[in-house]
């Protein structure tokens, strides 16, 4: 495989976004060129910036109304794109520029669409009683959480489960599976 430059985008904490950067640190066929948030405040470009991986925010009229991230991105070589806790829309030009895939913390189509991000997931799960939750990996489109289905893996959902306790159980599956995932559908790609 030749080598793939990818880039993640992320709007919070970015624990996923590090666990990426470390899976790919000594990986010559695979670069995590840079981090792209909305969010200047966000701790993931503190965590980006300990790996020295350059980071890059970007406003709500420069994303959605300017071809300024597409162009940036290309400049930079870059040609596959991770969503990693990105709450905003992807608006067309990008999705047409790019391959992009997201992970989200539920088993889709259950739980997914507007509203359905971070903790109200694991309240919704927690609330109706369910008694199993997961995580989904999936191409991205105009529709976002509807876009094709990659990977999913599943966890228990314990009548005792806290959303905290869920959440958790979220985070390791997919500190677990998400890089292995990225690496797999880039290797698919050649
Ligand atoms: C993850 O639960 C992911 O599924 C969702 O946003 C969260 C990001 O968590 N899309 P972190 O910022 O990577 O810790």
């Amino acid at each position: 495989m030749e080598c793939k430059k990818i880039a993640l985008f992320a709007s919070g904490s970015g624990s996923n976004v590090q666990n990426i950067i470390e899976y790919f640190f000594d990986n010559e066929q695979v670069i995590v060129d840079s981090v792209w948030s909305n969010n200047p405040s966000a701790y993931v470009l503190e965590r980006a910036s300990k790996f020295q991986v350059k980071t890059f925010v970007f406003g709500r009229d420069e994303f959605n109304n300017s071809n300024l991230v597409v162009e940036k991105l290309k400049e930079r070589g870059v040609d596959f794109i991770v969503l990693a806790g990105f709450l905003w829309l992807i608006p067309s030009n990008l999705i047409q520029n790019f391959k992009i895939v997201n992970i989200h913390p539920a088993l889709l189509p259950n739980y997914g669409g507007k509203g359905m991000y971070g903790m109200n997931v694991h309240k919704a799960v927690v609330e109706n009683k369910e008694t199993e939750s997961g995580i989904s990996i999936h191409f991205v489109n105009e529709k976002y959480d509807e876009g094709e289905l990659i990977f999913q893996a599943k966890c228990p959902v314990l009548a005792t489960d806290s959303p905290d306790d869920v959440a958790n159980k979220i985070h390791e599956l997919e500190h677990k599976h998400f890089p292995e995932v990225i690496e797999k559908v880039l290797k698919d790609r050649n």
